[in-house]
């Protein structure tokens, strides 16, 4: 089995993969969130800073690009080649309506002709591995199959699908009717994404799914950074793990924003989903949420640390 860490635009940014990877060695590969190439063929500050090989040293990288144009996906990618990257992700997914509303992420789903036409375009340009994040279609999973067909014609380094339309957002239960049916219409390596938040749930959906050799993993493992160990060999997170684990991350933000503000804003986002960890958290957690400085912020995380227990992973 192969084991992916999601791209999470705002959590999965260098500094939090570079921790996750010295705590936590059970990941194969991590994500870039989504960058986005422009006509001004220039990358960002912080999409750069990102995939700079010096900030992911140690770590297999895969940079993912956002866009439905074809000749800015050939610039980002032989950009990216130039880095060193022999491997690309196109994002099909973005439910986020202003990316929707311009044709890109899962909007682009909505166009599979100019879907099609923009896979001509890259796969005769490029000489590089290029994966696609896809859902199961724009408005309705009856799309998958011209989708499928599509991605049929073409050599996948892999299809990582996560089985949920644009409206769904991340509602609602993944439909693994459509898993199913990409499984027997897909010809391409298939790598299945979408709420494995437990042991128990991976196990589900690996005994539902045996042929599937790849899982992707967001929330769940943003909550519990040490989900796949326990998947993996039953190595359950200690407590003093997740603490240093979180401390790395603090001290990389710090090193690169400057501001309290915008370290407590990042770190906070990363609470919504770490809190889901400790039992009766309620009080801890409103506590870190309502944290001003760095100061208020540490007494805060250090209170829960010290007050509460990890809940019994299920
Ligand atoms: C805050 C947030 C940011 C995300 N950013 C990206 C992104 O940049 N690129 C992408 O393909 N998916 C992005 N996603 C979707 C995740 O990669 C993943 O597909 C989704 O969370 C479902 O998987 P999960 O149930 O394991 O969390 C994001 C999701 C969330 C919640």
């Amino acid at each position: 089995m192969k084991y992916y860490f999601a791209p999470m635009e705002g959590i999965t940014g260098y500094v939090y993969r570079n921790a996750h990877r010295m705590f936590f060695k059970q990941v194969d590969v991590y994500f870039t969130p989504f960058i986005v190439p422009t006509q001004n063929r220039k990358f960002t500050s912080r999409e750069k800073k990102d995939f700079l090989p010096e900030h992911n040293q140690g770590l297999h990288v895969i940079p993912q690009i956002l866009t439905n144009k074809g000749d800015d996906f050939i610039w980002a990618a032989k950009e990216l080649k130039e880095y060193g990257y022999d491997e690309v992700n196109l994002n099909l997914g973005c439910p986020s309506p202003t990316v929707v509303s311009k044709g890109r992420g899962s909007g682009f789903l909505g166009k599979p002709d100019q879907l099609e036409a923009f896979f001509d375009e890259i796969f005769s340009a490029l000489d590089m591995k290029i994966s696609v994040k896809t859902r199961i279609g724009k408005d309705s999973q009856e799309e998958l199959g011209r989708l499928l067909e599509i991605y049929n014609k073409y050599p996948l380094k892999e299809l990582i699908l996560h089985p949920r339309i644009q409206k769904d957002f991340y509602r609602n239960e993944p439909n693994w009717e459509a898993v199913k049916e990409a499984v027997s219409l897909g010809k391409n390596p298939l790598c299945y994404n979408g709420n494995l938040f437990s042991v128990k749930d991976y196990e589900r959906f690996t005994s539902s799914f045996p042929s599937i050799d790849c899982v992707m993993f967001g929330r769940g493992l943003v909550a519990n950074p040490g989900l796949v160990g326990e998947i993996k060999n039953g190595e359950t997170m200690e407590k003093e793990q997740l603490k240093a684990f979180h401390d790395e991350v603090l001290r990389g933000y710090e090193e690169i924003i400057s501001g309290d503000r915008n370290v407590l804003f990042k770190m906070k986002e990363l609470w919504a989903y770490m809190i889901q960890m400790f039992g009766g958290s309620e009080k801890h957690g409103k506590k870190i949420r309502k944290s001003q400085h760095l100061g208020e912020y540490r007494a805060a995380v250090d209170s829960l640390f010290k007050e509460l227990d990890l809940k019994e992973s299920g």
